[in-house]
């Protein structure tokens, strides 16, 4: 498939390589990190992540702890369970959600834009954003979201964040089956850089 994003995975995990705990929000890297996860977001067109993660993190996807403007959020919502409490749908950025749903989603407001894919596949879903304007995109989570991209092997590059904390229980950080091409310490994190093999960039 050629017409697609430059796909970047990104997430955080703790040393025992966990990315969270079901239902809980759990920060896990340094405020050094963060700031540098706000200037990757000003630095692409687009954030993409599950209903799971906006359901347990409600997080923003803004760049407000770095410079520059805030990319298009991008919601997997097949079922339109996400509502108007929710960050992602506030007027700070604009939003696409995907879903399975025909109905305009009765709860939302301000820029939130509806798309039903024909086919419920992540390709198709790339394949819309790039033609939409959409030349690159990060994938913040969460767990399940991680693995479909890496499943299907549509990933260009990935940004893993490692902090010193431990978890002992949770959900499983994904697994990418090659090795960094680079590795920098951020204070306490480290930062490891995936450059996928199999990608034909
Ligand atoms: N450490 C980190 O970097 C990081 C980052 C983000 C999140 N998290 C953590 O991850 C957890 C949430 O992860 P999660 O696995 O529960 O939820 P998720 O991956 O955020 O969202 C999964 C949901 O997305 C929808 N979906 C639609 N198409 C999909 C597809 N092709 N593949 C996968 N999902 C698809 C499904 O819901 P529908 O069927 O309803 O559409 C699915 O249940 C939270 O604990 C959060 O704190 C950690």
């Amino acid at each position: 498939m050629l017409d697609k994003p430059f796909i970047i995975l990104k997430y955080a995990k703790s040393i025992d390589n966990y990315i969270g705990q079901k239902n809980k929000s759990i920060w896990l890297t340094n405020n050094f990190s963060k700031r540098l996860v706000h200037k990757w977001r000003s630095e692409v067109d687009a954030i993409l992540v599950g209903s799971g993660t906006v359901l347990s993190d409600n997080p923003k996807l803004t760049t407000r702890f770095n410079f520059g403007s805030n990319p298009l959020r991008v919601v997997l919502d097949s079922q339109l369970k996400l509502g108007v409490n929710n960050y992602v749908f506030n007027n700070e950025a604009k939003t696409i959600v995907f879903t399975k749903k025909n109905n305009i989603h009765p709860k939302t407001k301000n820029e939130t834009k509806y798309v039903v894919p024909n086919n419920w596949t992540l390709e198709e879903m790339m394949f819309s954003l790039h033609s939409q304007g959409i030349r690159s995109i990060i994938i913040e989570g969460g767990q399940k979201i991680l693995n479909s991209f890496v499943a299907n092997d549509l990933w260009d590059e990935a940004r893993i964040l490692t902090a010193k904390k431990e978890l002992f229980v949770g959900l499983k950080a994904p697994e990418l089956n090659c090795e960094p091409i680079k590795e920098f310490k951020i204070l306490t994190d480290t930062l490891q850089i995936y450059s996928n093999p199999k990608s034909i960039r």
